[in-house]
């Protein structure tokens, strides 16, 4: 994920970009993406702006929050992480439909739940449990009181549990699962996950669908032999990977949904 110091700095990276996509594949890939870039930056911020107002109303957190070094744990296995961004409801209404799961008799499970914005979004769904690991504990509190808001504010709420743990630890629940992934971590994290779920399939078959939402690491996913692809693209592929790249930095615009091949 590409964070800027201001609007400026990323105006002018997306300019950058624009005239590098001209020089390297053409004038309509340019302008493809320059119209692009700001249809996407329109929605976002739109969409942005509607979640915010979602946490004004209800009393809840989940802005986006870069942290800081120090509070990230010194011995997880591969620091690769991303910084936490939140899933837009309108992003994850989207992919929701697709994933077509009978959610009650599955456990959603996120993967890198930062301030647990998808556990939020997830509780509407009747899924039987809810789970988040997150390795910052800082995020991970928020997570906890966010859903501790909703509750006390009287809304009912599935069995939820916040875990504060590298990926790479978590042990998967010998259940029908939606695991969720929103680009949490890098290729070596998402390797050890993917052995881990890989192992955990073959000892225990079981329905089991995984939503990578802006999927940088797709191929790992293609590769891994428990996982077949179901749905999704990621978008302008006839363009490249330049352009796919440029569409991570506004989230939540790509997404795959695999499922186990074992269930
Ligand atoms: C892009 S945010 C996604 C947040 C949340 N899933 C959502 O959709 O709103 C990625 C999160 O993954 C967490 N993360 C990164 N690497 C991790 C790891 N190895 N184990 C657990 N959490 C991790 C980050 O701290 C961050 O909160």
């Amino acid at each position: 994920m590409t964070f800027y110091a201001s609007f400026g700095d990323k105006f002018r990276a997306n300019i950058g970009a624009v005239a590098a996509m001209r020089r390297d594949v053409g004038l309509a890939a340019g302008l493809v993406l320059a119209v692009r870039l700001v249809i996407s930056f329109t929605r976002n911020q739109l969409s942005y702006g509607r979640d915010r107002l979602y946490d004004i109303r209800t009393g809840v957190d989940t802005v986006h929050d870069r942290g800081v070094g120090a509070e990230y744990p010194g011995d997880v296995a591969h620091l690769d992480g991303e910084y936490y961004e939140r899933v837009t409801k309108s992003d994850f209404k989207r992919v929701m439909r697709r994933a077509q799961v009978p959610v009650q008799d599955f456990t959603f499970i996120d993967l890198g739940c930062g301030k647990g914005a998808a556990l939020l979004l997830a509780r509407e769904y009747g899924f039987q449990e809810l789970v988040g690991v997150e390795y910052n504990a800082r995020l991970a509190d928020i997570a906890q009181k966010n859903l501790a808001t909703l509750r006390s504010g009287g809304e009912e709420s599935p069995f939820v549990s916040v875990i504060t743990a590298d990926a790479c630890d978590f042990s998967f629940p010998d259940a029908p699962s939606l695991v969720f992934m929103y680009n949490p971590f890098g290729r070596a994290t998402m390797d050890v996950v993917l052995g881990n779920l890989s192992r955990s399939l073959t000892e225990s078959p079981r329905p089991v669908v995984v939503v990578y939402m802006n999927p940088v690491h797709a191929e790992a996913l293609d590769q891994c032999a428990a996982l077949e692809r179901v749905a999704g693209e990621p978008q302008h592929q006839t363009l490249g990977r330049r352009l796919r790249r440029l569409g991570h930095r506004y989230g939540g615009i790509d997404w795959v949904v695999y499922r186990a091949t074992t269930g």
